[in-house]
């Protein structure tokens, strides 16, 4: 068995404020982006990986693995669901079939583990719809008032945050993405555009620190640990 992956990687990095997007600073020695890719490139059932750039993206070119033959440019989007709808676009060009799995990937989530990676295949090979990986929530969660107090606690074990990879049949997340788009569905993740179609992804519980870079102090916390590590 093989799967596509694609990488939306044509996002800002607004909430970074840093001078480029945070895909492409550095994290011990090399780019975020690098390392997002890496667990895909290291294993053996990857059949190609199309990843979603902005058009005028100067970064990208000087990458080692930007001439890696398993890796394919699409352009990107406005939004990351118009990426990742770009690169199933380039899938369907590469001879994707309507059942192969495809697992999306945030470019800024750089330490997924192989064994996460191996967990959402094996838990999903048989499944019919697809699932992602995801984390139970920690903290007891408030929902806020307009008066910025709590206007509630919410049951904390009904609520997972949603991780990447997302893994799901080429043919049903491509209808389902375009379809939502379409419609207009505020879309942040592949799983919503699912469930706007009216399936069900599972959830694969993952490891936590398999965090997507999205603040200064994400990025912090990262280098930190991977300072430290053996
Ligand atoms: N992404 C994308 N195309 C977009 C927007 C986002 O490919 N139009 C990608 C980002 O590059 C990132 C992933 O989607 O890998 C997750 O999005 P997010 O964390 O929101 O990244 P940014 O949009 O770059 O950050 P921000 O929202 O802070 O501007
Ligand atoms: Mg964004």
């Amino acid at each position: 068995p093989f799967f596509w992956v694609i990488v939306p990687a044509a996002g800002v990095g607004a909430r970074m404020r840093a001078d480029r997007p945070k895909q492409y600073l550095e994290l011990a020695g090399r780019t975020i982006l690098e390392h997002s890719l890496e667990c895909f490139l290291d294993h053996p059932q990857l059949k190609q990986l199309v990843i979603s750039l902005s058009v005028d993206d100067p970064y990208w070119p000087s990458l080692p693995c930007a001439d890696d033959p398993r890796i394919t440019r699409a352009n990107g989007g406005k939004e990351r669901a118009d990426s990742v709808l770009s690169a199933l676009l380039k899938l369907a060009e590469l001879g994707a079939r309507p059942h192969d799995w495809v697992l999306v990937h945030d470019a800024a989530r750089p330490n997924l583990s192989r064994f996460d990676l191996d967990l959402l295949l094996g838990e999903l090979a048989d499944d019919a719809v697809g699932g992602l990986l995801a984390v139970p929530a920690r903290d007891t969660l408030k929902r806020i008032g307009s008066d910025g107090r709590v206007a509630e606690t919410v049951d904390r074990s009904l609520i997972w945050q949603a991780y990447t990879p997302q893994m799901f049949r080429f043919g049903a997340l491509h209808r389902a993405l375009a379809d939502a788009l379409v419609a207009g569905a505020a879309i942040t993740d592949e799983a919503s555009a699912m469930e706007w179609a009216g399936l069900s992804p599972r959830l694969i519980e993952g490891r936590a620190d398999n965090l997507k870079v999205t603040r200064p102090e994400d990025l912090d916390w990262l280098r930190q640990r991977w300072s430290t590590r053996g």
